[in-house]
């Protein structure tokens, strides 16, 4: 039974500031270290910004800022419901202090042919980015998306990306939990016309 509030009913409860958005996403960054060997890490903020372009806020201690600083690039990919373990561990992990970070993770990778950044092979759908910026002191990086990579199988005969196949999860940052994405439930640009 899903819980709806009406006019009648709804009073709320303030919760103060927090750093929350429904759904948050689970974003998997990804990029060679100055070695060559990948390295990956767990962000829920950040999201599109524009056209082709993805901005997060990424803290500069973090071994992955530090990589893609160098090779000005890296790869995006969502977490899946079969691989919320490895995804969390990768999020509560720095390769500052486990450099075979990403081999422990069981997660192996294959060089983009985009841009010069590990596509995890663990993870269906990458987007391959471009550094544009980095901010140190607001720690806001943004990329150019350049391609999205999608493993075979998880296309729709219409050639887009089959949701229900990838289960991408999102991140619920108020019970600090991951939730799978649901069912469809409407039609975008297109339900909203019946009260047009
Ligand atoms: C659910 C979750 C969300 C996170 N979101 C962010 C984020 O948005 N920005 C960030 O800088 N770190 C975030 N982190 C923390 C990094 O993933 C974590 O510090 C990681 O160990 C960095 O790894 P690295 O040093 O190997 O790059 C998040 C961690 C988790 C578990």
């Amino acid at each position: 039974m899903v819980y709806s509030a009406t006019t009648e009913n709804m009073s709320r409860i303030n919760l103060g500031p927090q750093s929350l958005i429904y759904p948050e996403p689970v974003l998997m960054v990804a990029a060679y270290d100055e070695d060559g060997t990948p390295d990956i890490m767990n962000a829920a903020w950040g999201g599109v910004s524009g056209a082709n372009q993805i901005t997060m806020c990424l803290s500069p201690g973090h071994k992955t800022v530090k990589n893609i600083l160098i090779h000005k690039a890296f790869t995006v990919s969502f977490a899946t419901a079969d691989t919320v373990v490895e995804s969390d561990y990768v999020g509560i992990v720095s390769a500052n202090d486990v450099p075979d970070k990403f081999a422990r993770a069981g997660f192996t990778a294959t060089k983009s042919e985009t841009v010069d950044a590990p596509l995890v092979d663990q993870y269906p759908v990458a987007l391959e980015c471009q550094l544009k910026s980095y901010d140190e002191d607001t720690h806001i990086m943004i990329g150019d998306i350049k391609n999205v990579a999608v493993a075979e199988g998880y296309l729709t005969e219409a050639g887009t990306i089959d949701v229900a196949k990838l289960q991408p999860i999102a991140y619920d940052g108020n019970n600090h939990n991951y939730n799978v994405l649901g069912p469809v439930v409407g039609k975008a640009f297109s339900d909203g016309a019946k009260l047009k």
